[in-house]
């Protein structure tokens, strides 16, 4: 189904991304892939279809579960609950590892004291097969641990010929700082990698997408309402899979629809505020009420504040917020947190 809201698994309910789980196939010996694309534009479900399709068996670690200071014992759950999910692929590498143990259906690691295991270790273990391992949301692994995670990969980059990483991510910025490409402290810098960009649709597609959903559900649906989804949701396939999900289901308003998608994009914007200061919400509603210019932002948030804000931390600001891969050039990447922007209080 088109319009199920969760994330795909098989390519006949994935639309037109054909060309970009063709160039997966076609580079799935490269040592490490990596896919970018904003919220919703449909990440997790070009891997997951891509994983099911490939030969090679395949561990998907979702690393949306990590917290900001996690430490190792959360990263091997995470990993734990990856392979458990897999266990019918693994289950001989893994009862021939002394540091894992099985315990019904659910794999755990001794990751610390006596004949622990580390990470550059599981992977030399995991490099007797041919093996993919997926990180979900890569840039999660930011923080105390990541050079000892980098390390673990540049390793296994190096040595273990037999696996391919794929990192996915929605924070761009945050993923590539993450990996070091450009930072020659980095254990990874220079490495090659695959770089894949998921791109919203462009309006024609999303009008067919919205048809052949509307289609497959055996509804009928006036081409008007289409048009105007696709206006208000522009091509990113998540809001248009939520808004066929819910017309489908009976919601036949669309600015409710609207208004439902501008809650939940509210909402994280607010997270980022609460996380990173009141300036932020101050810097979003700002562009999204048309200040698309450092000098026309600058003079914005001075004027609402009644002060005068520092070069540095408007940058800091700026460049946050494109990292997070919410902005790029002072405009909104999304209209729909375009809008939720302007009830930022
Ligand atoms: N090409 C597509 N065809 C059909 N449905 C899609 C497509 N891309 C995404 N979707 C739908 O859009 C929603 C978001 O997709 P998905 O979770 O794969 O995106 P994502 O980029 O991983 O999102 P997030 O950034 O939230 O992790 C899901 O409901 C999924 O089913
Ligand atoms: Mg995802």
């Amino acid at each position: 189904m088109l319009f199920d809201p969760r994330p795909k698994t098989r390519r006949e309910d994935l639309f037109g991304r054909d060309k970009e789980l063709d160039l997966l196939h076609n580079n799935v010996d490269s040592p490490i892939i990596v896919v970018t694309g904003i919220r919703r534009i449909g990440k997790t479900s070009v891997l997951n279809v891509f994983l099911n399709e490939v030969s090679i068996p395949s561990v998907v670690l979702d690393l949306r579960e990590l917290k900001t200071n996690f430490g190792f014992r959360d990263l091997y759950n995470v990993i734990a609950k990856g392979f458990s999910s897999r266990l019918d692929k693994f289950i001989d590498l893994l009862k021939s590892i002394s540091a894992v143990k099985i315990v019904g259906a659910e794999v755990e690691f001794r990751w610390r004291g006596r004949n622990a295991i580390n990470l550059s270790t599981l992977f030399d273990y995991m490099n007797r097969r041919r093996i993919i391992i997926a990180f979900d949301e890569a840039q999660r692994l930011r923080g105390p641990r990541s050079q000892e995670i980098l390390n673990a990969i540049a390793h296994a980059y190096d040595y273990d010929k037999n696996i391919t990483f794929i990192f996915t991510g929605s924070e761009a910025g945050l993923l590539y700082s993450f990996l070091g490409l450009e930072n020659p402290q980095s254990p990874l810098y220079g490495r090659y990698m695959y770089m894949l960009t998921l791109e919203r649709f462009p309006r024609d597609l999303s009008i067919e997408f919205l048809k052949k959903g509307f289609r497959e559900a055996g509804v009928n649906i006036s081409i008007d309402v289409v048009e105007s989804a696709v206006d208000a949701f522009d091509g990113i396939p998540g809001w248009l899979t939520f808004f066929g999900n819910e017309y489908v289901r009976g919601l036949r308003d669309l600015d409710k629809t609207k208004r439902m998608a501008i809650e939940v994009a509210l909402e994280e914007l607010r997270n980022i505020a609460r996380e990173r200061g009141k300036r932020y919400a101050l810097a979003l509603k700002g562009m999204a009420e048309g200040a698309d210019s450092w000098g026309k932002l600058k003079r914005y948030i001075e004027e609402k504040e009644g002060g005068v804000v520092s070069t540095s931390i408007l940058y800091n600001i700026v460049k946050n917020l494109e990292d997070l891969s919410i902005i790029k050039d002072y405009r909104f990447l999304d209209p729909v947190y375009r809008e939720a922007a302007k009830m930022l209080a």
